[in-house]
């Protein structure tokens, strides 16, 4: 039997403050997602967007609907978009953007299960990390170099 160990190293930037520009940029362009989110069940808005390999930016929102289970994530939106219209552009950097009209949500908001699997997908088939940043909507955030970062011991393609 061997007993090993995952460590996994992330940044923590105090608030936006200490972006760089273009992480700014993208970190802008999360929050004007998240404002046209369609979340009128939950009240919990989160704006999604992707760097593309070609300086290009994709947006993505929540989308909610009556039937609770038929709505879909910002993330998922927003690599769909891009897979469905960009295919063979690789994605560098996704910034996350969450808030709530219930409460201000002044923690970092990581991705649901469901989107580390779906975005752990793309990265793995471009073969070229995802940078992950993350944020409520004041306050910290959190970066991980890699989708794979959140998703330890991933399944994937090369197991079926
Ligand atoms: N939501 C996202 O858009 N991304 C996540 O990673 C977690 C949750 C959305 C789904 C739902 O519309 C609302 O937030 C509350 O769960």
């Amino acid at each position: 039997m061997t007993e090993k160990k995952i460590t996994l190293k992330f940044i923590v930037y105090k608030d936006s403050s200490e972006l760089s520009h273009s992480e700014n940029n993208l970190f802008l362009k999360a929050i004007e997602a998240r404002k046209n989110a369609y979340a009128p069940y939950s009240k919990f808005s989160v704006g999604v967007s992707l760097l593309l390999e070609t300086g290009k930016i994709i947006q993505g929102n929540n989308q909610e609907n009556a039937a609770y289970p038929s709505g879909m994530c910002a993330e998922r939106v927003a690599i769909w978009n891009a897979a469905s219209n960009y295919p063979d552009l690789k994605v560098e950097k996704i910034f996350i953007s969450a808030s709530s009209s219930k409460k201000t949500v002044d923690q970092p908001v990581s991705p649901c299960g469901s989107c580390r699997q779906t975005l752990a997908e793309y990265e793995i088939n471009q073969s070229h990390n995802i940078e992950v940043y993350f944020t409520g909507e004041t306050g910290k955030i959190i970066k991980t170099n890699s989708i794979r970062d959140l998703l330890p011991l991933v399944f994937d393609n090369s197991l079926l």
